[in-house]
């Protein structure tokens, strides 16, 4: 086996929250990742799914050092990424990129798309103008734009146009590693299956390896080698994605699946229907043990007194729960709907 592209090990980000008082003293933390653990391989797609405000944008940046990690590893190619400084840190940010889910907001609009997609050569190569305008163009027309069309501004494009442009910047300096934070999401369902076609086969003609973040599984099904499922800041199941779907044994991956229609009408018939209740706690002061507890209809004293750690329970899947579900049990809306669970 080689060793992976990218490694992390218990990492760690926590915020401070400060008071209104004129020190503004911190008076409370939040803890966005709790201690992620999982590895990326060189040409991999790792999905990170999970819902709003699981962590998953906050580890995605952690991992690029956009946020200074609280604590944890992350190593690149073996080398520990949290110890190097500026300089060592500057050249390592031409191998990791990110694509961010807002196209709007992630495009300086006052830069023609020739100087946005530039400028990570202008900063990070000692190529001269020719050369770059040449490489820009090539970069627009691998995305699927008209090179011709450089010279125009963010506004003059569509959605889909833009998350496009801004794909073409991230791959200016062919990285290895490329965080995709909900780079559809923003998009009308009908371009997003252009733009992941695009991500797909710029993959495969490069060798990226990408974390691909979404919040809910139907996206990641289609792009993904591995899935990673996130609740309130930490991994509660990962694994093959043929396992996760065929396999899966943990609670919050199952609803989620629940959610996702299949093509099949037979499989559509017979699909579980399962409503969890009430809202993602904060995670300012997360349960105890498990922390989907509070919404979980099979939580028992075990899961409050206990987190539980992620342990093999069927083959390629590491599932974190006490009772996980059987590979031929099917939950019903009944099952789910006796969950009132006193804290
Ligand atoms: N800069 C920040 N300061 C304080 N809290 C933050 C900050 N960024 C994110 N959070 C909090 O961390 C948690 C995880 O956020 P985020 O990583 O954006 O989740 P996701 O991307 O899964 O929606 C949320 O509760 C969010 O409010
Ligand atoms: S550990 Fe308990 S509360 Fe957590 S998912 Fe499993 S059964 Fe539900
Ligand atoms: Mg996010």
């Amino acid at each position: 086996m080689s060793e992976p592209l990218v490694e992390v090990s218990d990492l760690v980000k926590t915020f401070p929250i400060k008071g209104d008082g004129f020190l503004q003293r911190v008076v409370d933390q939040v803890q966005a990742v709790s201690g992620l653990s999982f590895d990326i391989a060189a040409g991999e797609t790792l999905g990170l799914v999970g819902e709003s405000g699981s962590g998953k944008s906050t580890a995605g940046r952690a991992i690029l050092r956009l946020h200074e990690p609280t604590s944890g590893s992350i190593k690149f190619e073996g080398r520990e990424v949290t110890e190097l400084d500026s300089k060592a840190m500057q050249e390592l940010r031409q191998r990791m990129q990110i694509v961010f889910q807002d196209p709007y907001a992630s495009l300086n609009p006052k830069l023609p798309v020739n100087d946005i997609v530039g400028e990570p050569l202008v900063i990070h190569t000692k190529m001269n103008r020719k050369e770059r305008e040449r490489k820009v163009a090539q970069l627009l027309s691998d995305v699927g734009l008209q090179p011709e069309h450089g010279n125009r501004y963010p506004h003059e494009f569509s959605g889909g146009q833009r998350q496009r442009i801004g794909i073409a910047r991230a791959i200016a300096l062919d990285p290895d590693f490329v965080v995709l934070d909900e780079p559809v999401s923003a998009l009308d369902v009908s371009v997003q299956a252009g733009v992941l076609n695009l991500l797909r086969r710029l993959q495969d003609e490069r060798g990226m390896a990408y974390l691909f973040i979404a919040h809910d599984l139907s996206v990641v099904r289609h792009v993904s080698h591995r899935v990673a499922v996130m609740y309130l800041g930490k991994i509660v199941e990962i694994g093959e994605r043929k396992a996760l779907f065929q396999t899966s044994a943990h609670p919050y991956t199952r609803a989620l699946m629940s959610a996702v229609p299949v093509a099949d009408p037979h499989r559509e018939r017979t699909r579980e229907t399962i409503t969890l209740e009430g809202d993602v706690p904060s995670p300012i002061n997360p349960p105890s043990g498990c922390r989907f507890r509070t919404r979980c209809w099979r939580a028992t004293d075990l899961c409050a007194a206990e987190a539980p750690e992620l342990v093999e329970h069927t083959p390629g899947l590491l599932t974190a729960c006490h009772h996980p579900i059987g590979p031929d049990e099917v939950v019903t809306r009944a099952d789910t709907n006796s969950a009132v669970l006193a804290d």
